[in-house]
């Protein structure tokens, strides 16, 4: 099998299935817990993301409110800027797209603060779309899986790695990418890890140049200080 299908098999056996933004394809709610997860952690998300979806149901209740009605329900998970261009996205949302939420990940990475590989999850989880995602988790993933040196955030190896990451989707017709995605991001956080990773439950081991190699611990290159 091929590293993508792979991946989504993984995800459907292990993977986690409950949580309270699995489930739904409204991408105003997958939104929301994708900006909340970007610097938090799961167990800590699930009870913020229910209140403020309970004061703030769709996209509409969220551009009508001021910004300090929001900052509230956002208190106590950190990284404030979040919050504020998660109302300055609702208030575009509503001026020049008419209230809908904005249909592709292109479109979605015009939105403030959302950046490519967000947009393309929220694409993924919300329409299926075949956008592939590359966060700090998933260049792990792939330098190791495809032997990539060199600081991964700079720019000529990201863009390695984005091409790499077109080529998995490519390569797989018919990807559910919603599994794909959903497979990729935990593969990253759970087996896939910095320090010591998981080789022997990893569904792409067989296929790791890093594992074949021994580079497990080399890759992904440190940024050079
Ligand atoms: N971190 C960012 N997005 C996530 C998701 N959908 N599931 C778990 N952790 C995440």
């Amino acid at each position: 099998m091929d590293f993508a299908p792979r991946i989504v098999d993984w995800q459907r056996r292990h993977g986690r299935h409950d949580l309270p933004w699995q489930n739904t394809r409204d991408p105003y709610r997958i939104w929301l817990s994708e900006i909340m997860l970007q610097q938090t952690q799961v167990a800590t998300v699930i009870p913020y993301y229910e209140r403020f979806l309970q004061r703030f149901p769709d996209v509409a209740a969220l551009a009508a409110a001021a910004q300090e009605d929001v900052m509230p329900y956002w208190a106590g998970l950190g990284y404030y800027a979040r919050a504020r261009n998660l109302h300055r996205c609702a208030q575009e949302i509503a001026r020049d797209w008419g209230g809908r939420f904005p249909p592709t990940a292109e479109a979605i990475a015009t939105l403030p603060g959302i950046g490519r590989s967000t947009a393309a999850a929220i694409a993924a989880f919300a329409y299926g779309e075949r956008s592939p995602i590359l966060d700090g988790n998933v260049k792990r993933v792939f330098t190791r899986q495809f032997g990539i040196a060199g600081d991964p955030t700079k720019r000529e190896v990201e863009q390695k790695l984005w091409a790499l990451a077109d080529a998995q989707v490519e390569a797989a017709p018919g990807l559910d990418m919603a599994a794909y995605t959903q497979g990729l991001m935990d593969l990253g956080a759970t087996l896939c890890t910095r320090g010591k990773p998981a080789c022997e439950s990893c569904p792409v081991a067989d296929s790791c140049v890093a594992k074949r190699e021994g580079r497990q611990a080399e890759l992904p290159t440190p940024k050079a200080r």
